[in-house]
């Protein structure tokens, strides 16, 4: 699960009326801030106190087992405090794993010296720590741990996620010391504020602070979505920003016909990460910014979200500028191009269009799909490229000649593709349907068309 987003006092008093609305009360809610740690969430399971096995997120459905590697993280306890109470039978925790700033920069000039790529992110390098497949080159990362959730509380005699946290503690996990209860509303803007304030003092990186319902039993009744808690947000840090220029605009056509425009901006580097493009959304948007070609922007980026243009810097227009304008015919297919009136959105209806195929095909055997190992975008453009894949049937019919022969391939790698593609066929019903891409058919409402559990 991830986390919905916020970003200011107004949002926060939106989510909080949200919650109540839910929860068909009008009362005050108690609530819980941790800082929102930029690093990787393991799952650990303890069995009579013993830690047993320990994940990732892995491909968000089969997580990874990385328990040899989790072992080594000095601040994970293999064995539990004994309390006074008894230890529950099967305990499983969740948390970040992390790298502080100076085992980060340590750690990339040793990569530096030893002539290895560097990490971009201290997120990446812990991720990247954790994937080793050799747990002694893991122990060697200074990788660090914070506890913030129980999968079962039930196994606690705790009725609140700050009694959960102190429990935790009390067994031996280390709990982050800013985490704070705060009663009311204005105690979490206040903490918010403080938050922000002191963030460069310390020696992680935080890119918000997570705003929980303190009640367990409230958590439970509020429940999740398809992609996250009701009970939780993440209040994050303003975007950084930067300036750059707007050099090309391109337009492209998605799985579903919908036509995108793609500024290509001069690359800027935003907090350690070179920008070059930014999506400009639709004709409406350019239209309200009044975005024109080599304008100077202001662009943003927020934590992953995909960097956006905030806005124009008029002042310096020289007068060369140029309009941006919207093609009246798909770039791809030359067919032309619809709006349904209501919509921003401007689509290619050509069902044929060998834009939209493509692009379905990729989604169809990627990671939103299928995820076949092997049949990432530059394979599955290559296969459409040279005629072997058209529709989606087509990727069933491929054989080991035709896969050998093509540029870059030989007889192993079509092996592993045929392998990996035979695995497949037994997934989830709901995960074919979401894979088809079908415009407003995801994974949900693939398991509710199927009537499995959702
Ligand atoms: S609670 C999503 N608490 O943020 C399920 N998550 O954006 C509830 N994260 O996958 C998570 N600090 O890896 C929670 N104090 C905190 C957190 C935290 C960092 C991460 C976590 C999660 C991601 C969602």
């Amino acid at each position: 699960l991830s986390l919905d987003n916020i970003f200011s006092d107004a949002e926060l008093v939106a989510f909080d009326e949200k919650v109540r609305r839910y929860l068909k009360t009008d009362a005050q809610l108690g609530y819980i801030t941790e800082p929102k740690l930029d690093g990787l969430a393991v799952e650990l399971v303890y069995r009579q106190g013993m830690l047993v096995v320990g994940s990732t997120r892995g491909d968000g459905v089969v997580g990874e087992d990385v328990t040899a590697q989790l072992k080594t993280v000095q601040s994970i306890p293999l064995r539990l405090r004994d309390t006074a109470d008894a230890l529950p039978e099967e305990l499983v925790v969740r948390g970040e794993v992390f790298l502080s700033g100076k085992g980060f920069l340590l750690l990339n000039q040793q990569r530096q010296e030893a002539g290895e790529p560097l990490f971009a992110n201290p997120r990446n390098a812990a991720a990247g720590s954790l994937r080793q497949l050799d747990p002694k080159i893991t122990a060697r990362r200074p990788l660090q741990f914070f506890i913030y959730g129980l999968a079962n509380p039930e196994v606690l005699p705790v009725a609140t996620q700050g009694e959960a946290l102190a429990q935790l503690g009390r067994l031996g996990f280390p709990v982050n010391p800013l985490v704070t209860v705060c009663a009311s509303l204005p105690a979490v803007e206040a903490q918010y504020q403080r938050l922000l304030a002191t963030r460069h003092e310390l020696d992680y990186e935080i890119d918000g602070m997570v705003v929980k319902v303190d009640s367990l039993g409230l958590q439970q009744r509020l429940g999740v979505t398809a992609r996250a808690p009701r009970w939780a947000a993440a209040w994050k840090f303003p975007a950084v920003q930067a300036t750059t220029v707007i050099e090309a605009v391109e337009f492209q056509v998605g799985r579903t016909g919908a036509v995108t425009p793609v500024a290509h901006l001069k690359p800027v580097d935003v907090n350690g990460v070179v920008v070059r493009r930014a999506t400009l959304h639709n004709q409406d948007e350019i239209a309200r910014k009044d975005l024109r070609l080599h304008d100077t922007v202001l662009i943003q980026r927020a934590g992953d979200v995909i960097p956006e243009i905030v806005k124009v810097i008029a002042e310096m227009r020289s007068g060369q500028e140029e309009p941006i304008l919207f093609p009246a015919n798909c770039p791809e297919c030359g067919q032309p191009l619809a709006q349904t009136p209501g919509e921003a959105v401007v689509r290619c209806v050509n069902a044929y269009c060998p834009a939209q195929r493509l692009q379905q095909m990729i989604h169809f055997a990627g990671k939103s799909g299928l995820d076949v190992e092997g049949l990432g975008k530059k394979n599955v453009e290559q296969l459409v490229r040279e005629g072997l894949v058209q529709t989606i049937p087509d990727f069933f019919r491929l054989n080991a000649e035709q896969l050998a022969s093509l540029d870059g391939w030989g007889e192993k790698s079509a092996h592993n593709v045929l392998t990996a593609i035979e695995q497949r066929k037994t997934l989830p019903l709901a995960q074919l349907i979401a894979a088809l891409g079908i415009r407003h058919v995801g994974e949900e409402i693939g398991r509710a068309s199927c009537r499995e559990r959702v």
